[in-house]
């Protein structure tokens, strides 16, 4: 049988233990919410909310030329400027438009940049894909519901208007948790360009791009444009001389 000290020693114990517990356990709490918060928007899963906002008409420019003297071109509704298939806040794809996945020369191009990056210890996965037009609305509807409109149009785009649905983009790791301070995010920073990628939302480019800086958001288009590109700090707004933005 215990002695009634050691019980009350091991009462004492007990109870300093958890103490301890909470001391420890509380602070790490509350520092984990505050980096949550302030890491800006993951994806969300699918969820099925009233349609709050639905997206706006393009209005199509086919024929007109851009203030960089590039013409723009629709076909069957999606908007080619200097043979580049451009997709944002002004130029939309139909509904129905569905590669069925990211295009063959995209995912070509992932896998050899993801080769050359493991070569080097980084490693490198699509976390967000292509995405249909049912899938952008269901994403945008719950920023939309939980964060508003100004900060779903900052970050997410309406469906029919999301480069994702074109197959060409797609989220590299890990969206929305400071990317670009990561080995991995700096390593994409220094070289998707070789593998034919641009960041597609660079910082300090959103009154070009409409969106606010997304270094895991990557778009293809070619090596020759992407260099391009990158090495002139320019974006494909920029670049083309075109607008983003819903009419
Ligand atoms: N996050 C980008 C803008 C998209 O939703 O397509
Ligand atoms: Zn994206």
């Amino acid at each position: 049988m215990k002695s009634p000290i050691r019980n009350e020693k091991l009462k004492k114990l007990t109870i300093l233990t958890g103490i301890c517990a909470c001391l420890i356990i509380i602070p790490i709490a509350i520092i984990t919410g505050i980096v949550r918060a302030a890491s800006g928007p993951e994806e969300v899963p699918a969820v099925s909310v009233e349609d709050i906002v639905s997206p706006t008409e393009t209005t199509l420019a086919e024929g007109e030329v851009t203030s960089k003297g590039y013409k723009i071109e629709v076909v069957d509704g999606v908007t080619f400027i200097n043979g580049i298939l451009v997709v944002n806040k002004t130029y939309s794809l139909p509904k129905n438009y569905n590669p069925g996945g990211l295009t063959e020369d995209t995912q070509k191009a992932f896998e050899k940049m993801r080769e050359a990056a493991n070569k080097e210890g980084i490693r490198l996965w699509v976390q967000s894909g292509f995405r249909s037009y049912d899938r952008q609305k269901e994403l945008y509807d719950r920023y939309n519901e939980e964060r508003g409109t100004e900060y779903a149009d900052a970050y997410s785009a309406r469906p029919g208007y999301s480069e994702h649905q074109s197959g060409l983009s797609f989220d590299v790791n890990e969206a929305g948790t400071n990317f670009e301070e990561t080995k991995e995010g700096q390593w994409i920073e220094k070289h998707a360009h070789e593998y034919g990628f641009i960041i597609r939302f660079p910082e300090g480019k959103a009154k070009f791009t409409g969106y606010e800086f997304e270094p895991w958001h990557l778009r293809y288009v070619g090596e020759e444009l992407a260099k391009e590109l990158t090495d002139n700090d320019l974006c494909l707004e920029e670049y083309l001389g075109i607008t983003s933005e819903y009419k």
